[in-house]
């Protein structure tokens, strides 16, 4: 069995991104063959148009996402864009896909609804997803609720590729947790990076306070009993809580008679104690950068071997190769 996932390098990491995604990919390794993630260079430049910059946010994510825990023991790390095979396979895919399924999906929908301006890498960004997952014959991925419905046009490219050529490809499925799915950002709709609502995973201790402190919380009073249950202050602070302090926040919020300040600071206490071990390896890490850069080729060798293996397979199958 072979888990996957991939996260754009488009800026530093939130706790959406964290809760959401990232830590669904440290608990799901095991051994290198079995886990493979990688950075989504080649879909961030959909977003990221300038070089530097690319490059310095691909470097952040490998080195944000071993300080948080990746092993390279027990996963297999890489750059989208050292797999070239994911290029090609991703032509392979786009010559049978309807258009009216790219249409339907919502990045693109969603820009073209605000009526601003899209380019043909984003209405495509489904497709390359999808070679991405088919190219290492995946069959779980872990991603945020929001990836739901690429994996869904993935799921259907493969299984009409398959109807087509013959069995080629491995049908994947989403693997998505449930309770931090959508994690609310710090105006309570859902974080990230686009709304600016987002509160980083290696923010300073003392800035993430006065962040949380600014978190947007209604004007009832005081006394008044809140239902916890979708309040996005207590959402967050349930991200790092115990069950039992989970259970006892929950109990002040029915009885009233606190102010939210408190629980901000609650909050707080336990974010930035959290996160502070990540953030001693994440220094560490940046003093290393030629490591973290032996880590990503490492990765790319091996993941490329997958990759060489699958293409094959599908070149043959529809027909720009001989069949070996
Ligand atoms: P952003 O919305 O900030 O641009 P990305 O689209 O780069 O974030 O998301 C990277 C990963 O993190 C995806 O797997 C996505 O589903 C997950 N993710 C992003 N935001 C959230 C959130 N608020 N709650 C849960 N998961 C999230
Ligand atoms: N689209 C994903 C995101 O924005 C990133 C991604 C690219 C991905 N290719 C993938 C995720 C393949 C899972 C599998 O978060």
């Amino acid at each position: 069995m072979r888990v996957l996932s991939g996260i754009q390098p488009t800026g530093r990491f939130h706790w959406g991104n964290h809760f959401g995604a990232v830590r669904q990919y440290i608990d799901l390794q095991g051994d290198p063959d079995g886990a493979f993630y990688f950075i989504a260079n080649l879909h961030a430049l959909t977003t990221v148009r300038d070089a530097n910059l690319l490059r310095q946010y691909t470097l952040d994510a490998a080195i944000d996402l071993l300080a948080l825990g990746l092993d390279p023991d027990r996963a297999t790390l890489f750059v989208q864009s050292d797999v070239p095979e994911v290029s090609e396979l991703c032509w392979l895919l786009l010559t049978g896909t309807p258009m009216g399924l790219l249409e339907r999906c919502h990045a693109y929908k969603d820009k073209k609804s605000r009526g601003l301006g899209s380019d043909a890498g984003l209405f495509n960004y489904p497709v390359l997803m999808a070679a991405d997952i088919l190219i290492y014959d995946s069959d779980l991925v872990p991603v945020g609720e929001d990836q739901m419905q690429h994996i869904e046009v993935c799921r259907d490219l493969a299984a009409s590729f398959n109807h087509h050529f013959g069995e080629t490809f491995v049908m994947p499925k989403a693997k998505i947790l449930d309770h931090s799915a959508r994690v609310p950002g710090v105006d309570g709709e859902k974080m990230s990076k686009s709304y600016g609502n987002t509160l980083d995973v290696f923010e300073a201790p003392a800035t993430l306070r006065k962040q949380i402190m600014r978190i947007k919380t209604d004007s009832r009073p005081m006394e008044e009993p809140k239902e916890p249950e979708g309040d996005h202050l207590f959402q967050l602070y349930s991200l790092f809580a115990t069950d039992l302090q989970r259970d006892e926040m929950a109990a002040l919020y029915r009885r009233g008679g606190f102010g939210y300040g408190e629980v901000k600071k609650k909050l707080a206490e336990a974010a930035v104690e959290h996160f502070a071990p990540a953030r001693e390896r994440r220094t560490e890490l940046e003093s290393r950068p030629e490591q973290v850069r032996q880590v990503l080729g490492d990765g790319a060798s091996h993941a490329r071997k997958k990759a060489a293996e699958v293409l094959r397979r599908a070149q043959e199958a529809c027909g720009v190769k001989p069949r070996g």
